[in-house]
């Protein structure tokens, strides 16, 4: 492959997107009636025309996500490294259901996969997969966890058992766990919300109480879910407590790092996810905060025979396991054929090296701090209390929705509106691109203090 022809490729469209804008202004129907009038499908184009007017469309009617000055939504800019990974992945198309069929590339996954189990300070024999994303991985977490709490469900399903299993967590955890609920068939209602304290984190007094509670009522608790950077406020629930108190009640203990993981490659964030070595199972994105391309989860687990359980399956028709230390992870994932999601990180972590990443990380971080600094500056209040960079804030009489209509119009900057608890609607703006400056941020705040609404 010509390497420089996609560097390159890659370049110019940094810089484009760079000074382009941000926020696209289109509706649907300018955009069905373009491609009606384009493309009937009657007769072949060249791939030059339509690679550029693809690449028209991607620069003029889609959010930015990879612009400096996108402050949104854990979607990250993307190295150059982990873009040749997706391509290689996409010209190669391995077929990593089995271990068989694509050697090279589950191996390489692996590899990557027990590097970070060893960051996680999870044990050797801790299995893994990647994922589609943070979605997934959770999914995949309650399906082992109830697998090991209640073995009879994966023949008989929950119907047969005589208690409702329930989970816990705070109303800041992930909405995808309320579909999951649905999915396996536990149904929503088996989330328990857990009061939060006053910084938004799990108040375990609330949770010892609702678990005693729901056994008194005859319900069967098994899981506590516990986020390491949640999505609207970045919080870190208190880890080490939570792991205590899983392993003294015998409950299984998740750790949703979905953002937050990546926190593992800096020396000066790692000791904040103290704790999720103590973890049952850890959700982490690649496509996150380790700035690949999406889709790219990744879910650990130190229960391999929960995960194997869960995910049996054996077709007469897929190639026969290969003899030694090995997996398919057609048998110990909810996905059959499956991509060489991996390389694309694999390639990165090579090339840039964990010094690389931690800078990555750390500048993000740093770039964190200037917004806070200059809002506060600015007059504005910060209103959550998180290491990692994001930040919620807000100022008397703000019309949020109105604001951030005005913000996009001029093209300032991409962020977005969150409720935290009962609260009114503020502001929410994360630094999720490496190459988010110092200037960026203080020309935002200057322009937003600009806008008179
Ligand atoms: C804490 C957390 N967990 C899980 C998810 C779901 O991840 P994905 O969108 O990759 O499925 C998100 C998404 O933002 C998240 O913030």
């Amino acid at each position: 492959m010509e390497i420089d022809v996609l560097l390159r490729a890659v370049a110019q469209l940094e810089s484009t997107i760079a000074t382009g804008p941000i926020v696209p202004q289109v509706t649907p129907q300018e955009i069905r009636s373009y491609l009606a009038s384009r493309y009937d499908f009657a007769k072949p184009l060249t791939l030059d025309d339509i690679c550029a007017d693809v690449e028209r469309m991607l620069q003029t009617w889609q959010v930015q996500v990879t612009h400096p000055r996108y402050l949104g939504l854990f979607n990250p800019s993307v190295t150059a490294a982990s873009v040749i990974g997706d391509t290689l992945t996409a010209m190669y198309n391995p077929q990593l259901a089995t271990w068989r069929t694509s050697p090279a590339a589950n191996e390489m996954e692996r590899h990557v996969l027990v590097w970070l189990t060893g960051k996680f300070g999870l044990p050797a024999d801790t299995i893994a997969n990647f994922t589609s994303g943070g979605a997934e991985a959770n999914f995949s977490a309650v399906v082992v966890a109830l697998t090991r709490a209640f073995p009879d469900i994966g023949d008989h399903g929950l119907r047969h058992l005589t208690a409702s299993p329930t989970i816990y967590m705070t109303g800041e955890a992930h909405l995808s766990f309320n579909k999951i609920a649905h999915m396996t068939g536990l149904g929503r209602r088996a989330i328990r919300p857990v009061a939060t304290d006053r910084h938004m984190k799990m108040d375990l007094s609330d949770l010892a109480r609702q678990v005693a509670a729901d056994r008194q009522g005859g319900l069967a608790p098994f899981m506590v879910v516990g986020t390491a950077g949640t999505t609207a406020a970045g919080v870190i629930d208190p880890l080490p407590e939570l792991a205590r108190f899983c392993q003294s009640e015998g409950l299984w203990f998740h750790v949703d790092a979905a953002w937050g993981g990546a926190a593992v490659l800096s020396p000066c964030l790692r000791h904040y996810l103290g704790g999720i070595e103590a973890a049952d199972s850890i959700t982490c994105d690649a496509h996150k905060w380790f700035s690949v391309p999406m889709g790219a989860g990744m879910f650990f687990c130190r229960h391999p025979d929960a995960v194997s359980a869960a995910f049996r399956g054996e077709a007469f028709y897929m190639p026969r396991k290969t003899a030694g230390p090995v997996v398919d992870p057609y048998t110990t994932s909810p996905q059959w054929s499956r991509r060489f999601i991996g390389l694309k990180l694999f390639l990165a972590l090579a090339h840039y090296g964990e010094a690389g990443y931690s800078q990555m990380i750390e500048h993000q971080t740093r770039m964190g701090d200037v917004l806070r600094a200059a809002l506060t500056r600015a007059g504005w209040r910060v209103v959550n209390s998180t290491p990692l960079p994001l930040v919620c804030f807000t100022r008397d009489g703000l019309d949020t929705t109105k604001f951030l209509a005005a913000l996009y119009e001029r093209q300032i900057a991409w962020m977005s509106e969150v409720r935290l608890g009962d609260d009114a609607s503020v502001l929410r703006a994360c630094i999720t691109s490496f190459r988010t400056t110092e200037s960026d941020i203080e020309w935002v705040v200057r322009e937003m203090s600009r806008l008179t609404l």
